[in-house]
C-alpha cells in the first residue's frame, strides 16, 4: 500500500497557526510520525503540501497510478474548491478527507464540503490522529 498524503494551504504552518485549533506539532513533524505510522503497518508514504490549488491539483492527476490511497486535507479549498472536486473525480484513486479540526464545530462555511462528495469519507475533529485513522481505513477495515 503506498499513500499520498495531500495538505493544502496554511497546513506547512502547523504548530505555529492557531495552536488553539490546530495543536503544538509542526507539519514536519507529523510527516515523521505519519511515516512511522505507514512503515509499522509495512506501507508506504510520500507528502506534498502546496498553498496553491494548480500544484493540488497536479498532485491528484500524477497520483494516479502511483498511489493506492490519497490522505487530503485540502485546508480552505475544501470549502469551495470545485476544480480539486473534479480532480479527485478525474481519477481513480481512492480518497480520504480530513481536517484536524472539527470544522462542524467553527464558522458555518466550514460545514460545506465541496470535495467530501469526491471521497470514500471524512475524518474531523480528531487532530493529527485523524491522518492515521485515514491511513488505518485503507490498511485494515477496507472491504
Ligand atoms: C482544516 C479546516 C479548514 O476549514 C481550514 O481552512 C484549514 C484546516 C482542518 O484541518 O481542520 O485550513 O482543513
Amino acid at each position: 500500500m503506498k499513500f499520498l498524503v495531500l495538505n493544502g494551504p496554511n497546513l506547512n504552518l502547523l504548530g505555529q497557526r492557531e495552536p488553539g485549533v490546530y495543536g503544538a506539532e509542526s507539519y514536519e513533524s507529523l510527516c515523521a510520525r505519519l511515516k512511522t505510522f505507514a512503515h509499522a503497518h509495512g506501507a508506504e508514504v510520500e507528502f506534498v503540501q502546496s498553498n496553491h490549488e494548480g500544484a493540488l491539483i497536479d498532485a491528484i492527476h500524477a497520483a494516479q497510478g502511483v498511489y493506492d490511497a490519497i490522505i487530503f486535507n485540502p485546508g480552505a479549498f475544501t470549502h469551495y474548491s470545485y476544480a480539486l472536486l473534479d480532480a479527485l473525480k478525474a481519477v481513480s484513486v481512492p480518497a480520504v478527507e480530513v481536517h484536524i479540526s472539527n470544522v462542524h464545530r467553527r464558522e458555518e462555511f466550514r460545514r460545506v464540503s465541496v470535495t467530501a462528495p469526491a471521497c470514500v469519507g471524512q475524518v474531523c475533529g480528531l487532530g493529527l490522529y485523524g491522518y492515521e485513522a485515514a491511513m488505518g481505513y485503507f490498511l485494515e477495515a477496507q472491504p
